[in-house]
């Protein structure tokens, strides 16, 4: 059976976005795969964080993955912090990343544009990603789009690893959703939908009520041509809506397409923001039994027990094949 590792950042509400693009799909792989979810904190420090903020956002994603459908029984939910092989192997795969490829990230290009003030753990985050996938003999990595190139790098660096000290890491494959591995904001369709965006009409948070969600959808931008047609290049809003109706009903683009044909935009958005309601309403009742259980911190404390125990073992294999520490006489 092959190891799926994936992690998302508890930096505000997760977006109907990293929904249809990674959480979705993490719930369908659970039942064939031997599956790690991470709620990575560390992370999230690499830009200024709330204290209390920050603690109420991690316990609110661990729920909201449990509330989307993963199964602690089938798959290891855990946090990031709490399981010490991360920064330690974050470490060791920061000595062999040069700092000319961690400058050419996007992502690091896109946060640190116009900031005074830029830390050095947003540069060297790549590493800890990698040093997240690495140790768990990750053989797929399911994300959105955004993260093709962090997982580029991780496959170099393992690569550069095995290569320079001893062959100890699996080479991870990346897997992306066919449609909506790149939900777009409903305000800048030409932007990716981001839960942190300052414009919160650009997103739908999971958690949204169901007339907001309404609300947010009608005003979403599209176009003044009336037609439902999909064509990213020349109707980037309306093909954005029909790809989050797609991955909602669970339908293909072309699908939706003809189902819309000769129908109005009002229309249109009013089933897309049904289809939204339909997904969103069970996972939030499930959110809401969950957030204040001791049973959520039974979930937890488990999982990083389990996930420890194959993290040590790697980074005690990756420490010996670098030279760290001694050998006991
Ligand atoms: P993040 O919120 O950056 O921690 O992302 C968590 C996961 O959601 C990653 O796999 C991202 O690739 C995915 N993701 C984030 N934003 C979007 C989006 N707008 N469309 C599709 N996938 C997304
Ligand atoms: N960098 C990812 C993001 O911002 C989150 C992440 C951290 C991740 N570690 C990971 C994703 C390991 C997949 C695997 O979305």
């Amino acid at each position: 059976m092959s190891t799926i590792f994936s992690g998302i950042q508890p930096s505000g509400t997760l977006s109907i976005g990293n929904y249809i693009g990674a959480m979705k799909h993490f719930v369908e792989l659970q039942n064939d795969h031997n599956c790690y979810f991470c709620i990575v904190d560390e992370h999230a420090i690499t830009v200024p964080q709330d204290r209390l903020k920050l603690r109420q956002n991690i316990r609110s994603l661990a729920a909201l993955y449990l509330a989307a459908g993963i199964d602690h029984e089938k798959a290891t939910l855990f946090i990031q912090s709490e399981v010490s092989a991360h920064t330690q192997m974050g470490w060791i795969l920061q000595s062999i990343s040069y700092i000319g490829e961690l400058e050419r990230m996007t992502q690091f290009k896109d946060k640190s544009n116009g900031k005074e003030a830029v830390s050095a753990a947003l540069l060297t985050y790549p590493p800890l990603m990698a040093a997240d996938i690495l140790l768990y003999n990750t053989d797929i990595v399911p994300v959105g789009d955004d993260q093709k190139q962090h997982l580029e790098l991780t496959r170099n660096l393992a690569q550069r690893f095995n290569n320079k000290f001893n062959d100890i890491f699996t080479v991870p494959d990346i897997s992306m959703p066919e449609v909506g591995a790149r939900i777009m904001s409903l305000q800048d369709p030409l932007k990716k939908m981001s839960k942190s965006d300052d414009n919160e009409k650009a997103f739908i948070s999971m958690l949204d009520e169901p007339k907001k969600i309404e609300k947010k959808i009608k005003s979403a931008v599209t176009d003044s041509e009336g037609i439902v047609k999909f064509d990213k290049e020349n109707k980037p809003g309306i093909a954005n809506l029909m790809t989050i109706l797609a991955s909602c009903t669970d339908k293909s683009v072309k699908d939706v397409e003809a189902d819309f044909e000769g129908v109005g935009y009002g229309e249109f958005k009013a089933a897309v923001a049904e289809s939204v309601i339909n997904v969103l309403a069970p996972i939030q009742q499930r959110y809401n039994d969950l957030i204040n259980s001791e049973k959520l911190d039974d979930i937890l404390d488990d999982g990083a027990n389990r996930a420890a125990r194959v993290a040590n073992k790697n980074l005690a294999k990756a420490k010996k094949a670098i030279g760290l520490g001694r050998v006991k006489k």
